[in-house]
């Protein structure tokens, strides 16, 4: 169910790559309001910019800015969160963004090789806190115990992400992605690495989290998968359009 009040408006984002001399823009003021409590699946090319839009909501990167210019339209967009403008952040308020606003959900889960997967769970929860904090994290390994167990992790705890399937490694990184109770989950790709069946079942955690009012901006290319949500929007020539 979604209300009519947007949770994340990106507006007339700009982002171009710089290689060399070469430079290559994959953002030209592209532009999305997710509501709140939405299910919104992003399709287009390989290529069209799906994962650098993610990235630029998610505050993994910043949209282009241009010195001296200071109106939205002319410093490669806005992004707003509720009532925060992501894009005037300076670098502490973007990481708190990213750690408690949204979480993230890759397509390769990008887990820490060497910690367990109850530590790889918790990690959002300690990040800025000293290496004494994880003896005194009760709370935060109490939140991730519960997500772990939720699903289906429980007898885990103590494994490491390659002694896992998987689902298995991408259920860890979905409960890591919701330990801070974030409002909206970005998701990128997160089945592209999976087989129909274990895709499948992160797909029903997915609908799951969206039917207790998570927000959700889900990357894809597979239709099948797209239709699972609310609104299906296409990114092409750089801009968002709808389906
Ligand atoms: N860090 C980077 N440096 C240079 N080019 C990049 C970088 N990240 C992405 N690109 C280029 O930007 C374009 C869009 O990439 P991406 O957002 O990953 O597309 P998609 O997720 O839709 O496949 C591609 O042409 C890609 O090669
Ligand atoms: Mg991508």
């Amino acid at each position: 169910m979604s209300s009519s009040t947007p949770i994340l408006v990106a507006n007339r984002l700009s982002k171009t790559y710089h290689m060399g001399r070469v430079t290559v823009p994959v953002l030209r003021e592209a532009s999305i309001e997710v509501e709140r409590g939405e299910w919104v699946a992003v399709v287009g090319l390989s290529g069209s910019g799906k994962s650098t839009l993610l990235h630029l909501l998610g505050g993994l990167d910043r949209p282009d800015r241009q010195p001296g210019r200071t109106a939205p339209n002319q410093r490669g967009g806005t992004i707003h969160f509720e009532s925060t403008c992501v894009t005037d952040l300076g670098a502490a308020g973007l990481n708190r963004y990213r750690a408690h606003s949204v979480g993230f959900v890759f397509q390769f889960y990008h887990l820490l090789p060497e910690l367990t997967v109850l530590e790889n769970a918790m990690l959002p929860a300690m990040t800025g806190r000293t290496p004494l904090a994880w003896l005194n994290a009760d709370a935060s390994r109490a939140k991730a115990k519960r997500l772990l167990d939720r699903f289906g992790l429980g007898h885990r705890l103590k494994h490491r992400p390659n002694e896992l399937s998987g689902g298995e490694r991408q259920r860890t990184a979905i409960a890591r992605a919701l330990v801070n109770g974030p409002k909206v989950l970005l998701a990128d790709e997160p089945t592209g690495n999976l087989d129909a069946k274990t895709g499948g079942e992160i797909l029903e955690v997915i609908r799951e989290l969206h039917g207790e009012g998570l927000t959700i901006l889900m990357v894809t290319h597979d239709s099948s998968i797209a239709s699972m949500a609310d609104r299906v929007v296409r990114i092409a020539d750089g801009r968002i359009v709808a389906e």
